[in-house]
């Protein structure tokens, strides 16, 4: 198959070479056994890749089998892939095959591959290596070829960074790798992608399609999209329900279009009117890590505010006096917060985000080395820019 033809056949929009490159890449990969690591953000389209693949290699009249790694609790994900003996565990009360027997000769999909837990990531190292794996509960040594394409919307190297993921096991998965662009970097494509969804939700809801004037189509096109196509579909079809008028100005469409940093926050955090832009994936907990981490940022801003009033000898303003008392109570809020969802830690969250694990402190060190190497080691200079005296710098220094 010619790319166009796979673009028609998996209904993919697009001229973009980053896109192109892409399939093109999956094309020629598909008829070897190679293991292929597809990244990209998410909403960007990884999914109809190791299709493409399956479906152009000579594994098409065997299983294809997608697991979504993030989705299964971590307890039962060995036995989903390997399988399990009749009692290996409570309630196991039969035999069960995992993926990797019923995929043999077939093509496993293992998206989100950045969130298996270590002991699995060991398991799948053996069978990649040597096409031999062991049914939980069991010693016998089974056979299974089994070609594996892996996808993560995660940075990979940042977790191996962290120790949640295993180096040699990356490597080995990522043979080939496969990157799929964010809509930002193809944004030849967006018109194109946004006329489909306009037409596919014109069919569906029995309504024209919406149709953008020249300067909506503008704003469009340079929008950030954070959340990639998935975010573009879902806007349009916003769109395609709610608005009568079927000619889409600018000023109708910069509602649908939070800016990101509002875009980010729940329900409660936006101002009311705008629309319910957040990717669909986004789960509550992620939300609340999202506005847990601003908090924080802001915290440090104030406090940097109020320790600075208080270096000054204005520590009997009302700022400062009760400042400091607030600024107290937030930090414990915001820590017993923390502590509260990290017990039950989510699994999709961006590493961009993960600086969170780190305590205020650490935070706060992290600002103040930084702004001293930013000028060169001269800590005057540093103190000034972070709003505090030199004598407070030198104190936070030596508790390093
Ligand atoms: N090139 C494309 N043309 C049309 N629709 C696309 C294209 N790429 C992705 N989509 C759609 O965008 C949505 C997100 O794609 P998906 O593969 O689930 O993203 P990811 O797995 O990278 O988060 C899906 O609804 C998919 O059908
Ligand atoms: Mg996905």
């Amino acid at each position: 198959m010619t790319v166009q033809e796979i673009k028609n056949r998996f209904r993919i929009i697009g001229n973009s070479s980053l896109l192109d490159r892409a399939i093109d890449i999956a094309r020629q990969v598909a008829a070897t056994d190679l293991s292929v690591l597809i990244t990209g953000e998410s909403g960007t389209g990884k999914e109809v890749f190791p299709q493409i693949i399956h479906q152009s290699s000579a594994r098409k009249h065997n299983h294809y089998i997608a697991v979504n790694c993030g989705a299964i609790p971590e307890g039962t994900i060995d036995s989903e892939l390997f399988g399990h003996e009749k009692g290996a565990f409570t309630g196991a009360h039969d035999t069960r095959k995992g993926y990797f027997e019923v995929a043999d000769g077939g093509t496993i999909f293992l998206d989100e591959v950045g969130e298996l837990p270590l002991t699995t990531q060991v398991r799948l190292l053996r069978v990649l290596e040597t096409g031999e794996y062991i049914r939980v509960g069991s010693s016998k040594v089974m056979k299974t070829n089994v070609r594996i394409v892996a996808a993560t919307n995660v940075n990979m190297v940042q977790l191996m960074e962290k120790g949640r993921f295993r180096e040699d096991l990356y490597y080995r998965l990522n043979t080939v790798p496969l990157i799929v662009p964010p809509l930002r970097e193809r944004k030849e494509d967006i018109p194109l992608l946004f006329r489909r969804f306009a037409s596919d939700f014109a069919d569906k809801y029995h309504m024209p399609p919406i149709k953008l004037t020249h300067d909506a189509e503008q704003m469009l096109i340079n929008y950030y999209w954070k959340g990639n196509i998935r975010q573009l579909k879902n806007v349009t079809e916003q769109i395609s329900v709610i608005e009568k008028n079927r000619e889409i100005d600018i000023k109708t469409i910069a509602t649908y279009l939070p800016d990101n940093s509002i875009g980010t926050l729940p329900a409660l955090f936006r101002p009311s009117g705008t629309a319910d832009n957040i990717p669909n994936e986004l789960s509550e907990k992620e939300l609340l890590y999202k506005v847990l981490f601003e908090l924080r940022k802001d915290m440090i801003d104030l406090k940097s505010i109020v320790y600075g009033l208080l270096e000054k000898g204005e520590s009997n303003t009302p700022i400062s006096g009760g400042g400091t008392r607030i600024l107290h109570k937030l930090d414990t809020d915001i820590h017993k917060a923390e502590t509260a969802m990290q017990l039950h830690p989510t699994n999709h969250i961006d590493l961009k985000d993960a600086e969170i694990g780190q305590t205020l402190d650490e935070r706060e060190r992290e600002i103040i080395r930084l702004t001293v190497e930013k000028h060169h080691g001269n800590k005057k200079a540093a103190a000034k820019e972070l709003g505090i005296s030199e004598r407070t710098l030198f104190r936070k220094v030596k508790e390093e």
